[in-house]
């Protein structure tokens, strides 16, 4: 691998599943006295190199919160421009995702999109079906409540058809009912921006997350920053609910 390290990550011990909530996009227009579609678009630019690197690195999964449900509520002008970046990213990055190996997957309710936009995602999820590299997951569209009542829906839905009991309604198999069915949970949550919540975000699959909140805002986060994130991951003892061992 030709990337270099940019903070001293044991490759043997990566996080299998980064989810990462890009924000500050809109703090880091403001500053620079720019537009705020600008601010998104430099943030584009941030994430190319983020997807680029994960893939060479090895990481399994990497899951970007691109467009909440609740982002519908901002103006016009700038969910129209977010929707343009979208349909942009998607046309001028699927040719190299594809041959990275790269299977891209979109999180969410693609119906409540525009057309354009839902065509060409479903385009790409067709296009890197069989890819087995990075699973890059774009979350568009995307609550996580939402996709737990369409989790809900969708067994209770098996057991009005008779294909399931009540009591045989599991963990496992509400997971295979979500948008990341068949993706490990997720080890690592970056959230940018000094901000610390989740805004509704992989609520479930984050429930043993290691939580990391860089300050920098998500158009300055570079590799540098995501190697650091990385580094303190591997720093942190995560124990599932178990007493600590004498050797931790
Ligand atoms: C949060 O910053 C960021 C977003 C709501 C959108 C994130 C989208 C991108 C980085 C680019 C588009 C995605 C793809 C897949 C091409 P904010 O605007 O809430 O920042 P603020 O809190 O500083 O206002």
């Amino acid at each position: 691998m030709s990337t270099p390290l940019y903070a001293p990550i044991d490759l043997q011990r990566l996080p299998r599943h980064v989810a990462i909530i890009m924000d500050g996009n809109g703090r880091w227009a403001q500053q620079h006295k720019l537009k705020i579609a600008l601010g998104h678009r430099a943030g584009t630019e941030a994430l190319r190199d983020i997807i680029r690197n994960s893939s060479d690195l090895g990481i399994g999964a990497l899951t970007l919160y691109a467009f909440s449900t609740e982002n519908w509520t901002r103006s016009l002008a700038e969910v129209e421009a977010l929707m343009q970046l979208i349909l942009d990213f998607f046309h001028s990055e699927i040719d190299e995702l594809h041959e990275k190996n790269v299977r891209i997957t979109i999180l969410g309710d693609k119906d409540g999109l525009p057309e354009k936009q839902r065509d060409a995602l479903m385009e790409a999820e067709r296009r890197t079906l069989a890819n087995t590299g990075l699973r890059l997951n774009i979350a568009i569209n995307y609550g996580s409540r939402a996709e737990l009542a369409r989790a809900a829906r969708l067994l209770a839905q098996d057991v009005q058809n008779g294909l399931l009991q009540p009591g045989e309604i599991t963990e496992e198999r509400l997971s295979q009912r979500l948008y990341t069915a068949g993706l490990p949970d997720v080890d690592l949550l970056i959230r940018t921006s000094g901000e610390m919540r989740l805004s509704n975000f992989l609520l479930w699959q984050c429930s043993y997350a290691e939580f990391v909140f860089p300050t920098v805002l998500w158009p300055d986060f570079d590799l540098k920053q995501y190697h650091a994130c990385i580094a303190e991951f591997q720093s942190r003892k995560r124990r599932f609910g178990r007493r600590p061992t004498d050797d931790e």
